[in-house]
């Protein structure tokens, strides 16, 4: 047997246990014994958080029956995976889970009978869930996994009446980056893509919705839905929810799914989404997915959108009035151009996904509203971006991360999103507009339908875009982003006129040389207040902070952007009527992107941590598991 290099010793581990592992489930037939998980796989195959073996054997198509039972807060049914076969005479097909109850294992003959295999589930891994490993038969191409999720599984919320806003239950997954395996057994890595069908039954009086095509818009007395998933997609793309919702159609090919209490604002608010889709085409050709769907989720989703194709997921705290927020819309949007249609093969690729899309959503952004809040926008992005450079690891400070030994949720921090982005900025910058968009949609469509690694991009980049206009940027600077840490000396910062106003009112005014009421507030915009409020922060007391209130009343604010920033500043203050506003906040939202970091400051407070536990105790069953997991890192009471 070949030696392999081990990169992880704790992979290592779970391979050997693998081999020596007994059955994890109740006493499937008598097993010939199943081969052993090569290490190599694990320790040096293109995806290190997926068991699968999709280089042998790939599953090409999945057929889903479930029931959701929201008494035992489970799905439970079947689920037949098609299979191709890479390696011919390769007899074991291996499967991620995570806290899956596997009943039952069966190789779907020609004939359509069922014949039982072998199967065991290896050792648990505590992010990467349980391998199944299923002894494969020549000539077998389909196997059928009976199955049930456990109650805690991570990718499924499941809502109690009292957490939602329509006072019925609810359910919603969220699968990425490597969670669609707590409620489907399959090859969960964004390197193997699939067709699906499915056929799911719910409560009688609830809607059942997946990111597929088929969305009914009204609940159906059967109770019973049917989907149909005709282009491929990865696995963290799997998305469904069932809930008490309602239907507003935006345009011909768009529309939204929220609880009544939301339909009419999120309406209003979406009511430019079929144009927004047209700038998507207009800049980066077809939407290739049929419809463009959004689901308003309650106020607990733990992210502020998901790009589920066909149905993209939403938390309401974008709905301000005013359409100030929608480019989280424009990014979730332009995602079924950059991750869905073509998909990072690995974590380590995420800035494929995210870099592009940011890029794209700023794109759009300019197209609705010009190049002024673009600008905003990108500052505000580029100050981020600055402030988590100076304190991240090194190894995350580029666009390529080894992440081979840790969680793939790691992968999602500010880094391959907006350094991303700015990457494209300079292109953008080096080679003008017309050049650089005449590549993107080249690029989109010759990988469209596929998953690649940074290696394929950079490789796609030098023959088309480098090589083609030559003298313009040379494959060094390429990997000085790619694979150096740091931001490159040589990109571009945006410049916002309308913030550096901001800041000389803000510092005027700090320095009394003009009154509260002489700030020209009138004329800003959302993101001049945000860039307002970011630079008080530790600069503010209680009684100035009343005075301010009492003229912009912003502890009544309905912006959730703007609130969450005057709320940060009440921690630092210790400001009672903000904190009161804040007790609020924490009870009834669960985005992460707000709710950690006031985590984090009322712990690192000297009065607020026992406060911010006993706050937390009472949201957390609100709260999803994400939710949780950072709040108690944050608080210091995880375990
Ligand atoms: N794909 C992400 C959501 C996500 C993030 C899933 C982390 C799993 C882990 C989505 O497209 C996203 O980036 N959402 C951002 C939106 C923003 C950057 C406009 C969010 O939720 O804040
Ligand atoms: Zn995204």
């Amino acid at each position: 047997m070949r030696q392999y290099q081990l990169c992880s010793p704790k992979l290592a581990f779970v391979a050997l246990v693998l081999v020596l592992a007994g059955c994890g489930a109740p006493e499937p037939p008598e097993p010939p014994p199943v081969q052993a998980l090569p290490v190599d796989r694990i320790a040096t195959g293109i995806d290190p958080h997926s068991f699968a073996e999709f280089d042998r054997v790939r599953v090409s198509h999945l057929s889903l029956d479930l029931e959701a039972d929201f008494r035992r807060r489970t799905l439970s049914g079947h689920v037949v995976l098609e299979l191709e076969r890479k390696v011919p005479g390769h007899q074991r097909l291996v499967l991620d889970t995570w806290d899956l109850d596997i009943r039952d294992v069966n190789a779907v003959q020609d004939d359509g009978e069922l014949m039982p295999l072998s199967w065991r589930l290896g050792a648990d891994s505590d992010y990467l869930g349980t391998p199944l490993v299923i002894a494969l038969p020549q000539g077998i191409s389909a196997v059928r996994v009976d199955y049930a999720s456990s109650p805690d599984a991570f990718g499924l919320q499941w809502l109690d009446g009292e957490q939602t806003a329509s006072g019925r239950p609810f359910l919603y997954s969220q699968s990425q980056p490597q969670y669609a395996r707590t409620w489907v057994p399959l090859q969960d890595t964004p390197a193997v893509r699939y067709t699906f069908d499915a056929v799911v039954r719910g409560p009688r009086d609830l809607l059942v919705l997946m990111g597929a095509a088929g969305n009914a818009i009204e609940t159906n007395p059967t109770g019973e839905y049917r989907f149909e998933m005709p282009e491929p997609i990865p696995s963290y793309l799997m998305a469904i929810a069932i809930g008490d919702l309602e239907f507003a159609e935006i345009g011909p090919r768009t529309g939204i799914y929220a609880e009544s209490a939301w339909i009419g604002p999120a309406a209003e608010e979406f009511a430019g989404l079929e144009q927004m889709v047209e700038i998507g085409e207009n800049l980066y050709g077809p939407y290739r997915w049929g419809r463009y769907d959004l689901l308003v989720l309650p106020a607990s989703f733990p992210f502020g959108g998901m790009e589920n194709p066909r149905l993209s997921y939403v938390t309401p705290t974008i709905i301000a009035g005013d359409g100030s927020l929608l480019a989280l819309v424009a990014h979730e949007l332009a995602h079924s151009w950059s991750g869905n249609l073509v998909t990072n093969a690995a974590w380590r690729d995420l800035w494929l996904n995210e870099g592009f899309t940011v890029y794209f959503e700023a794109r759009i952004m300019e197209e609705l509203y010009g190049r002024e809040v673009r600008d905003q926008l990108a500052r505000l992005a580029w100050d981020g971006l600055m402030e988590t450079l100076e304190t991240a690891d090194p190894r995350d400070r580029q666009l390529v991360r080894d992440l081979s030994d840790r969680d793939p949720e790691q992968a999602f921090m500010r880094v391959p999103y907006d350094m991303g982005r700015f990457f494209l900025d300079w292109l953008e910058d080096r080679f003008g507009r017309e050049i650089l968009d005449t590549f993107l949609r080249e690029y989109f469509d010759h990988f469209a339908f596929q998953s690649i690694t940074s290696e394929d991009f950079r490789d796609y980049l030098d023959t088309h875009l480098l090589q083609a206009h030559p003298g313009r940027v040379s494959l060094d600077e390429i990997d000085a982003w790619l694979y150096q840490p740091g931001m490159p000396a040589f990109a571009v910062e945006p410049v916002s006129d309308a913030f550096e106003q901001v800041d000389d009112w803000r510092r005027r005014w700090q320095a009394d040389e003009v009154a509260l009421n002489e700030l020209p507030v009138d004329d800003w915009s959302v993101h001049q207040w945000r860039h307002f409020l970011i630079g008080l922060e530790g600069a503010l007391d209680a009684a100035q902070m009343a005075v301010m209130d009492e003229r912009f009343d912003l502890t009544g604010q309905t912006n959730y952007e703007i609130l969450f920033l005057w709320l940060m500043r009440a921690i630092e203050a210790r400001y009672e009527p903000g904190i009161e506003r804040l007790e609020r906040f924490l009870l009834e939202v669960g985005r992460n992107k707000f709710t950690r970091p006031l985590y984090q400051a009322l712990a690192d407070s000297e009065w607020g941590r026992e406060w911010a536990i006993e706050v937390y105790q009472r949201a957390r069953p609100g709260y999803h598991a994400l939710t949780r997991q950072a709040a108690e890192r944050a608080l210091g009471i995880s375990d």
